[in-house]
Parts: structure tokens; C-alpha cells; sequence
């Protein structure tokens, strides 16, 4: 059985990639970390497009991948709509930041979204918005340079930052007019969580996509009759990068307990 290619701009991706591996532990992944070219966030969508192409030609040609995750936001938000005019054959899941679950579940009406500058400035993420946010109040926090720190485990910068994003995200709580739901929209964000969290009341809600880019990879596997139907799975990791500083980050990243994210709908794969 071919395996399922999963991408992002770096270890970001690894994110979904746990979650994926815990949903349909029998597929082989290959995950490709593009660390050479990283961050994509704060660089355009042209720059984006291409390097979304030579990913996914280099991942069908070397693997010949049955299916393939855009584990990156940014990259799903400029070329998804491309990768799938070009690959008509191959099924290409992707996310967006889990607007439409925040919304429905947020009890103040006060949501607050974390991205790349990328991500929260495109149409579609303009898209989103309009069709989900009602009349809830959506603030964007654009976490500039975040991406950069956790490509570097850069602790010191992550906690900085972690700290001046929440700030902006913020005040948070129940009570009117605080923000009570922060979604994830930027895959690296959920590696850092427990950073976040230290500048949040307990009760904050976090929303990321892992889970439902999983399940919904898992129905698009399904109804094409191509889920691996026993084995062990199996990972190979690839990249643009250092292979092992991208070795040596997922095994950092994928070890970490997580906490458990909130459950969310599928709605948010895309
Ligand atoms: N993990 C990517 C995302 O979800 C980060 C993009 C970047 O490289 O800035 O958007």
C-alpha cells in the first residue's frame, strides 16, 4: 500500500501528523518538513504556491503517495485550490483555522484566532469569516516570528512571545465582552501549548484541527477504498532541511504529552 504524504513548512505539521497516526494507525506516512524554506507565513502567497508545488511533485514522485495532508494552514489558505487543479487523480485534505466550531461553542461571543499574517490575511481566511462569525466578535492575532522560534526551539523566544500574543489575544474569561475560545489556526501553534497556557485561566478553550483533519482524512481514504486494511503503518520523515535536526525535533515534538484538544467537528478540514 502506498503511504499518505503529510506536509507543512517545518515541524509544525507534526501536530497533525500525531493525530493522524492515532486515527489510522495502520497507513504509512510520510511526513516532509520544508525547514529549508521555512517559515511560510510572513512571505506571500506566490512564494507559498511554489514551494506547496515542488513539495507535493516531490512527494508523488519519490512515494508515490495514495493521498496527501496540507498540515499547514498557510499553505492550504494560498495553494490547495492549485495542488488539486494539478493533481485531479490524488485526494488532497487540508485545514483552515476551526472558526466555525469556536463560534458555535464560545458562551461570550468573543473568539480570539492565533495564525501567521499569511493565514489571516488571505480571502479565504476573509471567506471564513464572513460566512462563520456571525455575531460573534472575532479578533485576529497575527504571531509574527512565532514559527521561527519553535524551528529553532528557540525557548526563551517562544516564551516571549507566547506571552505577548496571549496578551493581545486576551482578556480572557466568562464574563462580557472577554474571549473565551482561542483557536489554533497555525499548525505549530499546538506544540506550544502548554506555553500559551501559562498566560490563560484554566478554563480557556483552545480549538485546533488535528482531530478532524484526521477524521477526515480517514472518509476520504474510506470512500475511495484505499484505508490500509492491517500492518504497523510506518513513518519516514523527509525535508528540505537537516534530516537529523528534523529527527531530532520530531522526536522532541511527537514525545511530548499533549493535552487533549477540544473535540471539534470536521468542518475545519478542508
Ligand atoms: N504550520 C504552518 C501553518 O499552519 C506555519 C506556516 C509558516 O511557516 O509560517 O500555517
Amino acid at each position: 500500500m502506498s503511504p499518505v504524504g503529510v506536509f507543512d513548512s517545518g515541524v509544525g505539521g507534526l501536530s497533525v501528523l500525531a493525530a493522524l497516526r492515532a486515527e489510522l494507525p495502520h497507513e504509512r506516512f510520510v511526513y516532509f518538513a520544508d525547514t529549508a524554506y521555512a517559515p511560510y507565513g510572513e512571505r506571500g502567497d506566490a512564494y507559498v504556491i511554489e514551494r506547496s508545488r515542488n513539495v507535493a511533485e516531490q512527494l508523488i514522485a519519490e512515494h508515490g503517495i495514495k493521498a496527501l495532508v496540507v498540515a499547514c494552514n498557510t499553505a492550504t489558505t494560498a495553494a490547495i485550490h492549485l495542488l488539486r487543479a494539478e493533481h485531479p487523480a490524488l485526494p488532497i485534505v487540508g485545514l483552515e483555522p476551526a472558526l466555525k466550531p469556536a463560534v458555535a461553542t464560545s458562551r461570550t461571543g468573543h473568539i480570539s484566532v492565533m495564525a501567521t499574517r499569511g493565514t489571516l490575511a488571505s480571502a479565504k481566511y476573509a471567506a471564513l469569516r464572513e460566512s462563520f462569525a456571525g455575531s460573534a466578535t472575532v479578533r485576529a492575532v497575527p504571531c509574527d516570528g512565532l514559527v521561527k522560534a519553535i524551528e529553532g526551539l528557540e525557548t526563551e523566544a517562544i516564551a516571549a512571545l507566547c506571552e505577548r500574543y496571549m496578551t493581545e489575544a486576551g482578556p480572557f474569561g466568562h464574563a462580557s465582552g472577554e474571549v473565551d475560545t482561542v483557536v489554533l489556526g497555525c499548525t505549530h501553534y499546538p506544540l506550544v501549548k502548554s506555553e500559551l497556557q501559562r498566560h490563560a485561566p484554566p478554563a480557556l478553550r483552545f480549538i485546533d484541527t488535528g482531530a478532524p483533519v484526521a477524521q477526515q482524512t480517514r472518509r476520504v481514504l474510506a470512500s475511495l477504498g484505499r484505508l490500509a486494511d492491517g500492518g504497523d503503518g510506518g513513518l519516514v520523515l523527509q525535508g528540505s532541511g537537516d534530516l537529523a535536526v528534523l529527527e531530532a525535533a520530531a522526536a522532541h515534538w511527537l514525545q511530548k504529552p499533549r493535552q487533549q484538544s477540544a473535540a471539534v467537528p470536521a468542518v475545519s478540514a478542508v
